[in-house]
């Protein structure tokens, strides 16, 4: 068996992002030893894609928002799927957390009286969003480095991890993993664990995720007998770059709606008017005066719809393409110029500007851009107590886009870097006041570890066998093409037969050389968590009978509200796992899933479904 070096921590944090930033730096405040392990290097995570804000009712520029409206919108937004607890939380604490990161360093757009200025974005009734130009998310990352940094956690980069770690009594130990340059081996001991692995888009073909995204902390959640929900709620951001090919799917925010772009079809139609869902009717522009006018006073008018939320803007221009009236190259066009000034446009959308320029060619202060749906986001994840983080397991944490619950069915915008730093605190709470109270010392199981290190170096002996990119390419199509963003029964059917196939496959993988900087390894030791996330997602869109939020059936094309009271839970029960699936992991096939009734919600936060302000 080959050699590994071992670590001992109080708390280990799994995912660099701003979930796992926040909950190392909160758990190493309260004196823990503290480690975050990153499968990239420091800074680099999918949270720079969220670039258009952090929402929080900070009531900056709106005075009447608060964190009773952004509860609203948020469980609105989310179909009513959501964690209710988490959304409240949420909508609460997000205030607090965005003025602490200012107090960290961050620094914000202003309004003209010197506050954090706050922008518009799909289903929020507010201006809402904290933000600088289009790179927030990268602001909140460089700020949560530096005091991760400066307060002493200690930092793994580059280490993919494989598995999680359990003792006898079943909480986790630690996690055990390698080093992706050198393909040395490494296990970390700790009394308690947090996953913060981001998310899964991987997966797909077009997508806004970039390499790291293949899903690892579900699947280790689910191998290692954690509950997951809701799975089958994947969103696919209306905009991504659709041309050149090769940069398709790159996302183009959201900010560029919310700062007053307008999609048009190819025959120069605003289309987005012709598909205002009732759900939202009250509240949105039947005219492009009655929209334009929202911008400059949201009480005069109403929200024009193309701030309508992220599922209804995507299926409007996946049906606007599908009936011909499309883009050259599939998309809709994305249109700033008309409203803004090109000085204004640099200023407020200054990634926009030059990724357009550099990638496509495109001056968008003077042309418009072409953009698709591209998938960005799981909605569904590991299931989580809000107010701890803690998962079914125990020792085991989760928090940020690993986590279920807190969007439901569909995410607003801008909600996805206010979660991180809410819930990243939660979770470094919860899995230190877990830590503090695990008595003994923690040791590393080794035949658990010699498993896992067998399993990974398995495609390294073989002589011949799959190639892994031919396998990554074949997945990429099937969940694009079959569990994408209209789906429907028999295709979903059929993207099941061809995943059991792709696990086949997957476990008679050769890879040529050693483990020394070898591309191909490192992708054979993903295709096993996005072999796992894939069917968890096709399994729950099988399940989940109608359309409902970012899970859009073509055979049950209603909301149904028996579907509606209940979350999909997948696990792996104790004792099925067995070690037939790829990389030695449970084989996807042992995976269950069962309804299971949402928690009523109190009468107090009943009573703001029906806010004033959401007419
Ligand atoms: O469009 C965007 O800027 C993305 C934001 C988000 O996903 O929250």
């Amino acid at each position: 068996m080959p050699e590994y070096e071992t670590h001992d921590f109080d708390v280990i944090v799994i995912g660099a992002g701003g979930a796992g930033l926040r909950a190392a730096i909160e758990a190493r405040s309260q004196g823990l030893r503290t480690a975050l392990i990153c499968k990239s290097l420091l800074g680099k995570a999918h949270t720079v894609m969220a670039e258009g804000g952090a929402a929080a009712a900070l009531g900056n520029v709106y005075p009447e928002d608060n964190w009773k409206v952004h509860f609203r919108d948020t469980m609105r937004g989310g179909k009513m799927l959501n964690n209710w607890r988490m959304a409240e939380l949420h909508a609460k604490e997000a205030p607090d957390r965005v003025r602490e990161l200012e107090e960290w360093g961050a620094l914000f757009d202003r309004t003209k009286d010197g506050l954090i200025t706050q922008r518009d974005f799909g289903g929020h009734r507010f201006a809402r969003l904290a933000h600088i130009g289009d790179r927030t998310g990268l602001e909140l990352i460089r700020t949560l480095q530096q005091k991760a940094v400066a307060d002493g956690i200690e930092v793994f980069m580059e280490v993919k991890v494989l598995r999680l770690l359990r003792d006898g009594d079943g909480a986790v130990s630690g996690a055990v993993g390698y080093w992706r340059p050198t393909g040395e081996f490494v296990t970390f001991t700790a009394k308690a664990v947090v996953l913060a692995t981001g998310s899964i888009g991987k997966s797909w073909k077009y997508t806004s995720n970039s390499w790291e995204s293949t899903g690892d902390g579900v699947a280790m959640a689910l191998w290692a007998g954690a509950d997951v929900i809701d799975m089958e709620c994947v969103q696919f951001h209306p905009t991504g770059m659709v041309w050149p090919l090769s940069v398709r799917g790159i996302l183009v925010t959201e900010g560029v709606r919310g700062d007053g772009g307008v999609l048009r079809n190819s025959e120069g139609r605003r289309f987005m008017f012709d598909y205002i869902p009732a759900m939202f009717a009250a509240e949105t522009a039947k005219t492009e005066e009655e929209g334009d006018r929202w911008y400059d006073d949201h009480s005069a008018g109403q929200r024009p719809p193309e701030l309508l939320p992220r599922d209804e803007v995507a299926r409007s221009i996946n049906s606007e393409v599908k009936a011909g009236r499309g883009s050259p190259h599939g998309g809709v066009y994305l249109d700033i110029a008309t409203r803004r000034s090109p000085e204004d446009i640099r200023r407020r959308l200054p990634s926009m500007y030059h990724q357009f320029k550099e990638l496509a060619g495109v001056d968008i202060t003077a042309e418009a851009m072409e953009v698709g749906p591209t998938c960005h986001y799981a909605m569904g994840g590991v299931r989580v107590d809000a107010d701890t983080a803690a998962t079914t397991v125990p020792g085991l944490f989760a928090a940020g886009e690993v986590a279920g619950g807190m969007h439901g069915a569909n995410r607003l915008g801008g909600n996805s870097l206010s979660d991180l730093i809410v819930f990243g605190r939660r979770a470094g709470m919860g899995a230190a006041d877990f830590a503090r109270g695990r008595s003994g010392k923690v040791a590393v199981d080794a035949g658990q570890v010699d498993g896992v290190l067998a399993a990974a170096t398995a495609p390294l002996d073989r002589e011949e066998g799959e190639n892994p990119y031919d396998l990554q390419h074949d997945l990429q199509e099937t969940m694009q093409s079959l569990v994408g963003i209209i789906r429907t029964g028999s295709e979903l059917e059929e993207a099941l037969g061809k995943l059991e196939e792709l696990e086949e496959r997957a476990t008679a993988i050769s890879i040529g050389g050693g483990r020394l900087y070898n591309p191909g390894w490192n992708l054979a030791t993903d295709l096993p968590s996005m072999l796992t996330v894939s069917r968890a997602v096709t399994q729950g869109a099988i399940n989940r009978k109608e359309s409902r939020g970012g899970h859009t059936r073509d055979d049950y094309p209603k909301a149904d509200p028996e579907m509606g009271s209940v979350n999909f839970v997948q696990r792996i029960p104790e004792g099925t796992g067995g070690t037939a699936g790829a990389g030695g992991t449970p084989s996807i096939r042992t995976i269950t899933v069962t309804p299971e009734p949402i928690p009523e919600m109190p009468d107090e936060l009943k009573s703001l479904m029906e806010l004033e302000e959401a007419h």
